[in-house]
């Protein structure tokens, strides 16, 4: 089984955005550590990946529905407001695989418009405020709903 760790808008400026939220660590960091948990967990790859666009996401949601790819997803500012990709999140769910939404921060502790998610309601399950160990938390337990073994 092969995952993917999809990051929306702004991850990509991880280590310099805000790095008292967001901790010191950059997107390439993330990137090493989720393919070693993949490792670790007994995935045939993990590949991480960032956008700041809307419609690759949705559409990275398309490729996961059709070629039976689990998804750990952190939408970043989609979470609060994108029905689109909410749809598109659903549609990975109706392909029988799980979704894990993982958020860096804690973002109920936040602004008011973090405290809404609208891909919750469409996701397996949610970890928030754990920083990357999250990603690793949503590897494991993809892991464990399909049954892999290292
Ligand atoms: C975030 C929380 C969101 O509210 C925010 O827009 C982000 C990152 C997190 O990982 O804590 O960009 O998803």
């Amino acid at each position: 089984v092969k995952a993917i760790v999809v990051n929306g808008p702004n991850l990509g400026r991880l280590g310099v955005r805000q790095p008292d939220v967001y901790g010191r660590q950059d997107l390439a960091e993330l990137t090493r550590q989720c393919e070693q948990w993949g490792r670790e967990f007994g995935f045939e790859a993990v590949e991480v990946r960032q956008t700041d666009d809307e419609a690759e996401m949705i559409g990275w949601m398309h490729e996961a529905a059709d070629n039976g790819t689990p998804v750990v997803m952190n939408p970043a500012a989609f979470t609060h407001y994108s029905y689109g990709l909410a749809d598109a999140a659903h549609m990975v769910g109706d392909a029988g695989l799980p979704l894990m939404e993982v958020h860096i921060s804690n973002p109920s502790a936040r602004d008011e418009f973090r405290k809404r998610s609208v891909i919750s309601p469409v996701a397996t399950g949610t970890i928030t405020g754990l920083g990357f160990f999250g990603y690793r938390l949503a590897l494991e337990a993809i892991a464990h709903i399909m049954g892999l073994t290292p």
